[in-house]
């Protein structure tokens, strides 16, 4: 086989067996003033406040361990964040998790901390950290940095299964939030803490209580990671605890939900294969349901945008299977404090190659944090017209490497940038599709630059700048603007009601 194609078939593998990871949902936040005011707490800021002495942790001291460089310790824990809901209502109540906190020789900073947020299935034995892939990108920032990091596991819990299920399924991820979104909009509005992103938001509260506990009762000060429904996490644990000092969400950017969502319906004339547990829930035909606003004004991290001033720094795929490269339209411009995008170009959700370049960055952008460096100013302005596409941005400082990616649609019928495509409509039966983003340069008057892309006759180009910044003690980071993706028309009208439901592609 040529190597181009062992490497899609890999490339889809890989993204099979995770594709597990996300979720999403829909929204309309009317209210996200009044909502999160100082005094009038949302629903998930009472949940995380309410009490609950089920929080423990328990060290697992036959894990512990030395790092693979000697130059960090490992300890695994077992900690207990809540209990959810009732026994009568749930067959899991306890959520428990392992976490793995590494405690570097060289401390740097003693009052910092920093948490991955992952998933797992609920079992006996923890992973071995040191054959743990992701456990390494972590434990190499942890010593980078100089810092004590833990990664936390089985966000959410699950297997779970509701007692009510009309399919009597034991449901984790995706399946599960979904089931739960439906259950609060179908019948269960009195009954909020069912909403999966709750509890899921608490564990994470939970353990940077317990970093500071087990690790040193200085650390207050946290930097939280987490991909995909853990991104999500990562957004809404900075808007409820104040300890929380810069985010790194990654390929989890559908802030102000609803309007976000519809435009995902009329981009792709239907959903993404990927949203296929929301889509089978039914939750898609809420997307201009009144329910709906009442749902996302408590899971859409765009309720809580005055209390997401923090230094952040939004990872996205240009090829994302769930999520669109232009999401960021939606709300960027809405955000409040330094607020960065770094759009990755040929990769998926997964972000599949881009492993060294992500702890490369959050190297970075916590140094600049830390050591008080300076993050740039940008401005940039997306242009389309007489058949010319433009992105010029501004910046106050030189960055150390400029260029610009394009991509073209492989289809007249979407604005579909992905790199695995639903082969049958309504299955998630998938291929790989060859979307390639190319190296496209730029163009420079003075401290401004420009991309400039011909509007194609037919189907969609997408194309954004990237640039590379210094950032202390010799490492860097690389932002993006936003995408401008020429033309800017839709293959498909807004959905209304029932309709919204769609066609998985
Ligand atoms: C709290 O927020 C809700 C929902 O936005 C609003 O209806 C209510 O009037 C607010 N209450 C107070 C006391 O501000
Ligand atoms: C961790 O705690 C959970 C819940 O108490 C328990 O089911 C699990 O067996 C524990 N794991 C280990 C390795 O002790
Ligand atoms: C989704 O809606 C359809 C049509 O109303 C219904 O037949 C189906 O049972 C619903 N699916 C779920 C999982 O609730
Ligand atoms: C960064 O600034 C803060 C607040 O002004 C100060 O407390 C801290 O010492 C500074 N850190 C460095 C490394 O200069
Ligand atoms: C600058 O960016 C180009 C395009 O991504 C890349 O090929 C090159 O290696 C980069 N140079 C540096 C110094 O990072
Ligand atoms: C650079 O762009 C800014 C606006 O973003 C504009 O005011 C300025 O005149 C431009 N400078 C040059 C040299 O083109
Ligand atoms: C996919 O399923 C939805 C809901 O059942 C239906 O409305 C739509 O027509 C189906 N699409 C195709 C192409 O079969």
């Amino acid at each position: 086989m040529k190597s181009s194609t062992i490497l899609t078939i890999c490339l889809l593998l890989v993204a099979l067996a995770l594709s597990a990871l996300l979720g999403v949902v829909i929204h309309r936040s009317t209210q996200q003033d009044e909502e999160s005011t100082e005094g009038n707490l949302s629903e998930l800021e009472k949940y995380i406040q309410k009490q609950d002495s089920s929080y423990s942790y328990r060290i697992l001291p036959e894990y512990t361990t030395r790092g693979r460089d000697d130059s960090y310790t490992i300890f695994v824990l077992n900690m207990t964040s809540q209990t959810w809901l009732s026994s009568t209502k749930v067959t899991h109540t306890k959520w428990w998790h392992y976490m793995t906190v590494i405690i570097p020789d060289e401390i740097t900073y003693t009052d910092v901390g920093c948490l991955y947020v992952t998933g797992d299935y609920n079992s006996d034995a923890p992973r071995n950290p040191l054959q743990d892939p992701e456990f390494r990108l972590v434990a190499s920032l942890s010593s980078r940095i100089g810092i004590v990091c833990a990664m936390q596991r089985q966000n959410p819990n699950g297997p779970i299964k509701f007692f009510e299920d009309p399919e009597n399924k034991y449901r984790r991820s995706d399946d599960l939030i979904a089931y739960t979104f439906k259950y609060f909009m179908e019948g269960h509005r009195d009954d909020p803490e069912a909403i999966l992103v709750l509890p899921m938001v608490k564990s994470v509260v939970r353990a940077m209580d317990t970093i500071t506990d087990f690790a040193d009762q200085r650390i207050q000060k946290f930097f939280v990671c987490g991909a995909s429904k853990r991104g999500w996490a990562t957004w809404l644990t900075a808007a409820v605890d104040d300890r929380v000092i810069g985010i790194m969400p990654l390929v989890m950017d559908f802030l102000n939900m609803q309007p976000n969502f519809a435009h995902h319906y009329r981009s792709m004339n239907g959903w993404s294969w990927a949203l296929k547990d929301y889509w089978y829930h039914n939750v898609t035909n809420y997307l201009t349901d009144p329910a709906n606003v009442i749902l996302t004004d408590i899971v859409d991290p765009f309720s809580y945008l005055d209390k997401l001033k923090l230094p952040k720094f939004i990872v996205t795929a240009g090829s994302d299977e769930f999520f669109l490269p232009d999401d960021s339209h939606y709300f960027y411009d809405k955000m409040m404090g330094p607020t960065y995008l770094r759009v990755h170009p040929n990769t998926d959700h997964i972000l599949i190659g881009r492993y060294r370049e992500l702890v490369d960055e959050a190297v970075g952008f916590i140094n600049i944090i830390l050591e008080n460096g300076t993050l740039p100013k940008l401005t940039w302005r997306r242009t389309d017209g007489s058949g010319i596409g433009r992105i010029t941005v501004h910046s106050d400082i030189e960055p150390i490497n400029i260029t610009a990616w394009k991509a073209n649609t492989f289809t007249d019928s979407r604005r579909d940038f992905r790199v695995i495509v639903a082969r049958t409509p309504n299955t998630t039966d998938v291929k790989p599709q060859v979307t390639v983003y190319r190296d496209i340069g730029v163009s420079r008057v003075g401290a401004n630059y420009t991309a400039t892309v011909e509007t194609p006759k037919s189907g969609w180009s997408c194309f954004f700048i990237e640039m590379t910044f210094p950032a202390p003690k010799g490492s860097h980071i690389v932002v993006t603007t936003e995408v401008n993706i020429i033309p800017d028309t839709f293959p498909a009208e807004n959905c209304n009601g029932a309709e919204c439901k769609g066609t998985l592609v």
